[in-house]
């Protein structure tokens, strides 16, 4: 995955659905039915919703929702980094991660809940997915699962939201089979330090 990034697919926001509902992408992601439809149809097998906010997502299969507010309905009420305590390793097929893409955002918009640790989270979903299974994040940056050598970039798409608006950009990484025959820690293909701090400028 070195090099530059393609972008599949661009979404651009406005119209409205046919019940008359608008198509925008507000604070709970999936009601937006572009996004919804986007995360629906790569769900597979067992998934975990890791901060699955309110929106309840179609699947045929198991999911188990998980979110720090008590408040929202989920099977869980776990920070998003602890999850891998709770759960064996490589037990889902799908990870949904869609959490406040910023602090501000998490005091406006989710009562100040912030996952703040977004490498810690995503360290967690590596040990959580099967080889096979897909890590789909949402977020203002196309990073996803790059700090994990045994995964391989699926998809990146970018919602549009307007002309003063960030987009918002959802990206899709696949665990690779091939990482049954290795484990962990030892796919690491990043420096850990200058992964969880962005680096130097
Ligand atoms: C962007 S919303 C999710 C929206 C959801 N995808 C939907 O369409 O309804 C982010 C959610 O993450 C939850 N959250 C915030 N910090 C968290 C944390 N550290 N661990 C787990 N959930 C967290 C918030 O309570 C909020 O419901």
């Amino acid at each position: 995955m070195n090099g530059p990034v393609a972008v599949d697919q661009t979404v651009s926001n406005g119209g409205r659905d046919r019940d008359g509902s608008p198509r925008m992408l507000s604070r709970w992601t999936f009601q937006y039915t572009p996004a919804r439809q986007f995360v629906e149809r790569r769900l597979e097998g067992r998934v975990l919703n890791a901060c699955a906010g309110k929106t309840k997502l179609n699947h045929d299969g198991e999911i188990v929702r998980n979110d720090l507010n008590p408040e929202r309905d989920a099977d869980h009420y776990l920070d998003v980094v602890e999850l891998p305590e709770h759960f064996e390793p490589r037990s889902f097929d799908t990870i949904v991660f869609d959490p406040p893409f910023d602090q501000k955002q998490a005091e406006e918009k989710y009562d100040g809940l912030h996952a703040s640790d977004v490498y810690g989270a995503l360290e967690g979903f590596e040990k959580l997915v099967r080889p096979g299974g897909a890590v789909i994040c949402f977020g203002w940056n196309s990073w996803g699962m790059r700090s994990f050598g045994a995964f391989e970039r699926e998809d990146t798409y970018l919602f549009q939201r307007g002309p003063i608006h960030r987009d918002v950009i959802a990206t899709i990484d696949r665990r690779t089979s091939s990482s049954l025959a290795t484990d962990g820690d030892s796919n690491r293909s990043v420096d850990t330090v200058s992964d969880r701090d962005g680096g130097e400028r």
